[in-house]
């Protein structure tokens, strides 16, 4: 399962990516909002340098179109898919958005569909031809529904077709769920910093590390 940063902010991903095993970024507008609360990181010329900023650290890096018709998107998506090759076009799944994906996917442009909550939703996005799919589990639990429920379902289905569409398991909120995606053989978790950043740790790692060390200390002439 590949691994990505769901962040707008290019010293996290700098940061994660020196561990050696970072495989993308998702970014969207809200996350690039909240690295500038004075509208200076969603400027045109910023966001571009984002993404490029992160395009030299990952081989995957998702960038969100804000146009909500399928024409505005087209223009936003042929436009960020020229910056590099690393840019994946983040479309919204609606049927402007579609259209969108279906125009990216014959023209060879790598999209992401993301705000997926359901698994009609999912099937289109995949007939539409999009490279990945991006379904919000922690929305969908957050008002008490299955998040990793409707990944499983998807995956059910996968099994059935030759969707060539991954699946990326999206609005994350703890490790556990990068293990429970990981067990369904979802192809790709994203986590927010403060997530990842988690993954590393155990108690009887440090605690362990600390009583070698000091027995080391302790036989050392
Ligand atoms: O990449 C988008 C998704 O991960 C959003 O997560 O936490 O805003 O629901 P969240």
């Amino acid at each position: 399962m590949k691994l990505f940063l769901d962040t707008a902010n290019v010293a996290q991903v700098s940061e994660i990516a020196s561990w050696g095993m970072l495989d993308g970024v998702t970014t969207n507008p809200s996350l690039v909002a909240k690295e500038g609360k004075d509208g200076s990181t969603s400027s045109p010329q910023v966001f571009k340098k984002t993404v490029l900023e992160m395009c030299k650290l990952v081989p995957c890096v998702s960038a969100q179109v804000t146009a909500v018709d399928s024409e505005g998107m087209i223009k936003q998506g042929k436009e960020y898919a020229a910056w590099h090759k690393h840019v994946v076009v983040k479309v919204p799944m609606t049927t402007e958005g579609l259209k969108a994906v279906s125009f990216f996917s014959k023209k060879g442009i790598k999209t992401n569909v993301t705000l997926v909550f359901s698994s009609a939703q999912a099937i289109l996005a995949a007939k539409a031809g999009a490279t990945i799919i991006s379904p919000f589990i922690g929305r969908l639990d957050d008002q008490g529904e299955d998040g990793m429920g409707l990944i499983a379902e998807i995956l059910e289905v996968w099994e059935n077709y030759q969707f060539k569409t991954e699946v990326l398991v999206a609005s994350t909120r703890h490790p556990r769920h990068v293990v429970d995606a990981a067990r369904l053989g979802a192809h790709i978790c994203t986590l927010p910093y403060d997530v990842f950043k988690k993954l590393p740790n155990h108690a009887l790692t440090d605690n362990g590390l600390k009583k070698f060390l000091a027995d080391w200390e302790s036989v050392k002439k």
